[in-house]
């Protein structure tokens, strides 16, 4: 086997296969199943689009109903696990406890048998379904309410909205809460959606795959950049602070939220769908402040970066989106976690399909037979070498904690 170049971040080496999703970021093209975004955010539903990705074709109606029948059936939660999240602390982050509750489901759902279709149905149709409820009900819980039961009468993004206001959302709220959901279903092989590979490929059970990709996409360099977008755009405060904002950042070379890519060059093709959104609910339920302010700042970006390849991603807009729809900012990334299971129940699926566990190897910069000291001779031998770093000793907090 040849030496590899070291790439931090395995920037730009493939790490698996896959027929799931295509990103083309110089022409702003994505696809699932080689079907183009524009096109499932306009005829589809999450659904529908979790089960192309899944199981890698549109489904039939019949095929269709028996899944949204099926999903619908397995909404609710058990009420153990109700119980395990009231003594969840109410200050914990909600992406902690989703994770938290995932991994618990698996407590629930012990048989393991990867080769049976039957388990791997069941295991899709009650994550898909129970991750919203989930979320939901911690979102109520930790104000010291009850959990809303789902409704079966309403659809799956219109349930979740009901089960977190506690009221029947106006249907375009849920249309485009739904389509927010897929155009976040799937993306490649992100952080989140490799995380669940690797776990995957040790062939542990499908709600540990689900816990593990969880606590990746928690981060804030992965899930958490719309809640920044929120943050940024009250800082800026009003439509005149907008290019002396812009102005301030680039002079101190410090990046403006929700906008560059890694992969995309030109606007997002979600964060574009997610723009003429954000017009009909602005349009709808009227225009506030933070809608001005983000309008100014795509023209103000483009004008001074767009030349660099720098343009709206799909944080832009998706939280400005999510605010108006009265969602706290907290729960945007379990929104995404929500969506995003859709990905990583697919990358699942397809990795235990043609499974081989990860296992990368790595540089070793360490050093070699290095002396084994007795404990009492180790602070002298240390201090006569001058090896020993001060970061390597636990401090008095860290001892007592
Ligand atoms: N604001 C200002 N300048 C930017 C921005 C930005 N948001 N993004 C890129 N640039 C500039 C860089 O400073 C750099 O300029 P230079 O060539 O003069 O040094 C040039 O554009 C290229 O940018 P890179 O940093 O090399 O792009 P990279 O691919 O490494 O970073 C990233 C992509 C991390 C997303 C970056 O654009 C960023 O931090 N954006 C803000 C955070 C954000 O919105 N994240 C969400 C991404 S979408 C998602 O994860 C779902």
């Amino acid at each position: 086997m040849t030496t590899c170049e070291y790439r931090p971040g395995l920037e730009g080496i493939p790490a698996t296969q896959s027929s799931i999703s295509y990103v083309d970021g110089q022409n702003g093209l994505l696809e699932y199943r080689g079907i183009r975004i524009e096109e499932l955010a306009a005829q589809s539903n999450f659904l529908e689009t979790a089960y192309l990705l899944i199981w890698g074709g549109l489904p039939t109606q019949q095929e269709l109903t028996t899944f949204e029948h099926e999903v619908q059936y397995h909404r609710r939660l058990k009420y153990r696990i109700r119980d395990m999240m009231k003594c969840f602390p109410e200050s914990g982050h909600p992406m902690d406890a989703l994770q938290a509750c995932a991994a618990a489901l698996g407590l629930f759902h012990s048989r393991r048998e990867l080769e049976d279709p039957s388990y791997v149905q069941d295991a899709v149709v009650r994550i898909i379904a129970k991750i919203p409820t989930m979320v939901a009900a911690f979102a109520l819980m930790r104000k010291g309410n009850d959990p809303v039961q789902p409704r079966d009468d309403l659809g799956y993004a219109a349930n979740f909205l009901y089960m977190l206001n506690e009221k029947v959302p106006d249907p375009l709220a849920a249309r485009i809460f739904d389509v927010c959901l897929v155009l976040h279903a799937e993306h490649t092989i992100n952080a989140s959606t490799f995380s669940a590979m690797v776990t995957a490929s040790t062939l542990t059970d499908p709600y540990a795959v689900v816990a593990s990709a969880v606590g990746t996409l928690a981060g804030p360099l992965h899930g958490g950049a719309n809640e920044e977008v929120i943050a940024m755009l009250k800082e800026i405060g009003s439509v005149e602070n907008v290019r002396p904002y812009v102005e301030d950042r680039m002079a101190k070379r410090a990046k403006i939220m929700g906008f560059g890519h890694r992969v995309y060059k030109v606007k997002d093709p979600r964060a574009a769908i997610l723009q003429r959104l954000a017009e009909q609910l602005f349009d709808k339920m009227g225009r506030d402040a933070y809608y001005d302010i983000a309008l100014e700042l795509e023209l103000v970006v483009e004008e001074k970066l767009g030349h660099k390849g720098v343009y709206p991603n799909v944080d832009f807009y998706s939280g400005l989106l999510y605010r108006k729809l009265g969602i706290p900012t907290d729960l945007f990334t379990p929104i995404f976690a929500i969506a995003r299971g859709a990905g990583w129940l697919a990358h699942w699926k397809e990795q235990i399909g043609e499974n081989r566990i990860f296992r990368p190897t790595q540089i070793y910069t360490g050093p070699h037979d290095q002396p084994y000291a007795h404990v009492d001779d180790r602070l002298h031998l240390w201090e006569n070498s001058g090896k020993r770093t001060s970061d390597l000793a636990l401090t008095e907090s860290s001892r007592i904690a």
